[in-house]
């Protein structure tokens, strides 16, 4: 498509100018909120002039930092890029890039690691003070300077709205026809003008297709033609085939126990190979007619639409791998007919999770004996991701299941351990826990009946008998009895493994 057929507003089109260009637009110190969301919608060429930027001012002994507001997570032409050359005093809500989580374990960069769903509110509230700059990239602008988004939301509408003025990529590579796919809800408002969100089915359409801005703050149009950066799915191991296996087993006895409907309730599913395993055991299990009311789509959710088990997806982003992106592309009239993407304010709003029963899916780094669920530090000290999502699903779904491996780094730790070293899901948030060894439903247990269930179907037998003999000893001589601990030992395992190297005694 032409500049004119993507940039159909003359006004903006006038503003078309180089990245350097319009990366010169911001200062030093600036909040900058940018678009992207799991490695897709976000700005590809603003963000890199901006790091060549700002490596030249710091070897002109200038300091030049900014703060850096996203959706989520993006890809190394951005948070790679700044992270490279120190250029990000603080990133929110949430980051994967390796630069940057070293930098941020090294202490050489701040970070706040946050629910998804709080950010676009905490902006509004002024939590982190004025924006300056955004930049956001659109898959076209329309007659009417209305913009058509890409392949993700995230908060964009929240930074067009906030920010004083606005940086606007037109990526070329986004395919056309994701135009209708989105649905913009502008009814928000903060407390206490706030009036309920008018969704009332996962696949409900309440908003607009476009995203709108003020015409007069937009003071740069670039041009970029690249893809959105996702790496390709491992294909399943047989680990993840078993936790998958373990977990449709479960659902599938629910249905038939009667506490789930046959087409069971909106799917949410975290991103990773695990939960890719799952939506493929889901598109084998002979269920039908289920829908996702999700933060991501990933390769999985395609599939699963693509054979009718899934009929439809309601999310705020993609995260594709490049074969995924080709059928997303080739079939887009296919998609746009299922699939709903919203900001996701409303994709992870905790009052729409509740209302509509979500059976939340995630990852975890470990669980402790009573359900504590760790998502986010290992060794309760470095950061790994970030919580993301998983506690807007979490903590108000109708299920709140957590999956991983027993163990990790080849055996040297165990994911279900005495304590955890850090809190992300309390027992109250936590209903499933599922490894390979199998599945415990804690629905219903007080900590001490919690504690057998995981001791029966989750730990890796190589773990089994020290846990149990943990729990023994901490259940007669712990100081109190409703959940047992031996303070002084109850993170020794994880100081063995930094010792030692093994969680093993
Ligand atoms: N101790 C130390 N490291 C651990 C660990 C533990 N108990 N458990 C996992 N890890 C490491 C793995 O070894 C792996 O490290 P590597 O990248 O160096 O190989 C890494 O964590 C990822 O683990 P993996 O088993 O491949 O699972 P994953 O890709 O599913 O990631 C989480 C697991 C917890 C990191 C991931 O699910 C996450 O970031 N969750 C929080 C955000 C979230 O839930 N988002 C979804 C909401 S929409």
């Amino acid at each position: 498509m032409s500049t004119e057929e993507r940039i159909r507003n003359a006004r903006l089109r006038a503003l078309v100018m180089p990245a350097e260009r319009a990366a010169a637009f911001i200062q030093p110190g600036e909040n900058v909120a940018m678009s992207g969301f799991t490695g897709s919608g976000y700005p590809k060429a603003v963000p890199l002039a901006l790091a060549g930027h700002i490596e030249r001012a710091h070897a002109a002994g200038q300091p030049f930092q900014i703060k850096v507001l996203t959706g989520a997570s993006t890809a190394p032409e951005l948070d790679g890029a700044l992270a490279k050359v120190d250029g990000m005093s603080m990133r929110l809500p949430f980051q994967t890039d390796p630069t940057a989580r070293n930098k941020i374990n090294a202490g050489q960069m701040e970070y706040i690691d946050m629910h998804l769903s709080h950010v676009a509110q905490q902006t509004w509230f002024g939590t982190y003070g004025e924006l300056d700059t955004a930049i956001v990239e659109v898959s076209a602008i329309r007659e009417d300077g209305r913009l058509v988004p890409s392949t993700s939301v995230g908060n964009n509408k929240t930074w067009l709205d906030l920010a004083k003025k606005v940086i606007i990529e037109v990526n070329h590579w986004q395919p056309a026809g994701v135009d209708g796919m989105h649905d913009v809800y502008y009814g928000t408002a903060l407390p206490p003008h706030r009036r309920p969100i008018p969704l009332v089915n996962a696949n409900d359409r309440i908003g607009e297709p476009y995203l709108r801005v003020d015409l007069d703050k937009v003071v740069a149009v670039v041009e970029t033609d690249g893809p959105d950066r996702n790496s390709p799915f491992k294909p399943a191991d047989a680990e993840s085939e078993r936790i998958a296996a373990h977990l449709i087993e479960f659902l599938q006895h629910e249905v038939k126990q009667g506490r789930l409907p046959r087409n069971l309730l909106p799917l949410q599913s975290g991103v990773g190979n695990i939960p890719n395993a799952v939506l493929a055991g889901l598109g084998k299990s002979g269920l039908r007619d289920l829908n996702a009311f999700t933060e991501v789509i990933q390769d999985g959710m395609l599939d699963l639409l693509k054979s009718g088990v899934l009929k439809s997806a309601s999310c705020t982003g993609f995260a594709l791998s490049p074969e995924a992106n080709e059928e997303f592309k080739r079939n887009i009239a296919f998609y746009r007919e299922r699939i709903v993407m919203r900001t996701q304010e409303i994709s992870n709003h905790p009052e729409l999770v509740r209302r509509l029963g979500c059976i939340a899916m995630n990852g975890m780094i470990e669980a402790d004996l009573y359900g504590n669920v760790n998502s986010t530090h290992v060794m309760g000290t470095k950061i790994m991701n970030g919580i993301g999502g998983s506690g807007d699903f979490a903590r108000n779904g109708f299920l709140s299941t957590f999956l991983s491996p027993s163990t990790a780094k080849n055996g040297t730790i165990s994911a279900l351990v005495p304590m955890v070293s850090h809190v992300d899901h309390t027992e109250h948030d936590v209903s499933v826990i599922v490894t390979e060894q199998g599945l415990a439903d804690l629905r219903g247990l007080s900590p001490k009946q919690r504690a057998k269930a995981l001791l029966a179907h989750c730990v890796h037998p190589d773990y089994r008998d020290p846990l149990q003999g943990y729990f023994d000893r901490a259940s007669r001589d712990s100081f109190g009895k409703h959940t047992p601990h031996l303070l002084p030992e109850a993170l020794s395992w994880h100081q063995r493994w930094l010792d030692t190297g093994t969680m093993q005694a």
